[in-house]
């Protein structure tokens, strides 16, 4: 017999998204499942994957781990959040609820820019807090990697010591960060009626500070009605591009300005939100392997007035992602069973399609599904023990966390507590 470190036995499934990355078109709805199956992992990557009889004649494991007859699925790989923020803004939501719109808070002074007055007035001790609070979230909610934006400081300093907070949170835990610079989140205030110089300076001062201390690997800039025009856009995503970053949009949220269309011209990697993409925008983000990110929390946060077209991407052969967009303006949820939920009944994704887009071909768009998003012989472990036996209550249950167990890296990362109240 072989010697492993964990042996992950008595699970009702194993969902593997093995085979394909990314998944498009009919393969997006085509999990590959092994059922009664069982994971061995040693050094921190998956060594066998596959029927229970099988793996459990093979390995001599150091350690057992119990699915008690849940399912197994890849760790989630979260592709746009925003973790690196002072204060929370329920008010703003109230205010939306009582009629106010997103852009009207915004041009008062309130939205991201109210964020960024928060941000720059928070000390770094306060935020790394909040932010490590935050990923512990994150984790326990079955998300074992994220994408992190920057983009509430709006000037040198507070963009870089949110990247660095970044970096610092992540290197005391579990949760994997692929890090974005996101200094175009919004023009700042103070550079209002100088906008092309603040463009400037982020591509020629920051952007290179960025880089050649690795503490960004794209660059997003938020390219909407109320935001950055598609020429400002271009001028800084082409820079960015030129210095070495992969590029990732908001794009398309508020009105069809033609982000989807700019995205795919430049090779984006991602263009995320898409509620008011155009037809040309969609054959652009199909024509050109750009992957549609698509935030369903958002939408629901922001009133579902208009949803990402997510069965024609789907259709017409575009590669889909879903995020949670963590904010604390428009999408303060960063539970991706609360994400794969509302992409199932509010964009009509199946569960299957949605659980590849918050895994592997989130992994894809971050340019790391050689490594991660799905349980395959040589990838890293990372995957979730779910209280469920069958993947499809990812979606069913709305609102509960169905996460038993995390494997981060082959370690088991967090263990739901037993209930201590029976009754
Ligand atoms: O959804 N779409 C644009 N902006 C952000 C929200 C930021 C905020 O309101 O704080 C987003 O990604
Ligand atoms: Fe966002």
């Amino acid at each position: 017999m072989e010697a492993c470190d964990l042996l992950i036995r008595n699970a009702s499934e194993v969902v593997t998204l093995a085979g394909a990355a990314p998944r498009v078109r009919a393969a997006l709805d085509r999990p590959e499942v092994v059922v009664q199956g069982a994971v061995a992992v040693a050094g921190g990557k998956i060594v066998a994957v596959g029927s229970a009889a099988q793996v459990e004649a093979r390995f001599r494991p150091a350690a057992v781990l119990d699915a008690q007859g849940g399912a197994i699925v890849p760790g989630f790989v979260d592709a746009h959040t925003h973790p690196v923020f002072g204060a929370t803004r329920e008010a703003e939501f109230d205010m939306r609820l009582r009629g106010r719109t997103y852009q009207e808070i915004s041009a008062a002074g309130g939205g991201i820019f109210s964020s960024v007055r928060s941000l720059r007035a928070a000390s770094s001790a306060e935020l790394a807090r909040l932010v490590h609070a935050r990923f512990d979230r994150f984790l326990t909610a079955g998300t074992t990697t994220i994408e992190a934006k920057s983009g509430y400081g709006l000037n040198r300093e507070d963009e870089i010591r949110s990247l660095e907070i970044l970096r610092d949170a992540a290197a005391e835990h579990p949760l994997e960060v692929v890090p974005t610079f996101l200094g175009a989140h919004q023009v700042p205030e103070e550079y209002s009626a100088a906008r092309s110089e603040y463009l400037d300076f982020v591509i020629q001062r920051v952007l290179p500070e960025v880089r050649a201390r690795r503490l960004a690997v794209a660059c997003d800039v938020f390219c909407d009605q109320g935001a950055y025009t598609v020429a400002e856009s271009r001028r800084l995503l082409d820079a960015a591009r030129r210095q070495g970053f992969a590029l990732r949009v908001h794009a398309d949220e508020l009105a069809p300005v033609g982000a989807a269309e700019l995205a795919a011209e430049l090779c984006a990697a991602s263009a995320d939100h898409l509620c008011r993409v155009s037809d040309a925008g969609i054959a652009a983000l199909c024509a050109a392997g750009t992957t549609a990110v698509l935030l369903p929390g958002t939408v629901l946060s922001l009133g579902a007035k208009a949803l990402p077209p997510a069965r024609r991407l789907i259709d017409e052969g575009a590669i889909v992602a879903i995020a949670s967009d963590f904010n604390p303006g428009t999408s303060y949820l960063l539970s991706m069973p609360c994400v794969i939920a509302i992409a199932c009944t509010l964009l009509r994704m199946t569960v299957a399609e949605a659980l590849a887009a918050a895994t592997i071909n989130a992994a894809w768009s971050l340019g790391i599904a050689d490594r991660i998003g799905s349980i395959e012989e040589g990838k890293q472990a990372d995957l979730l023990l779910l209280e469920h036996p069958s993947h499809l209550f990812l979606a069913y249950q709305l609102g509960e966390n169905p996460v038993a167990a995390v494997v981060k890296r082959g370690r088991v990362v967090y263990e739901r507590p037993a209930l201590e109240i029976r009754r």
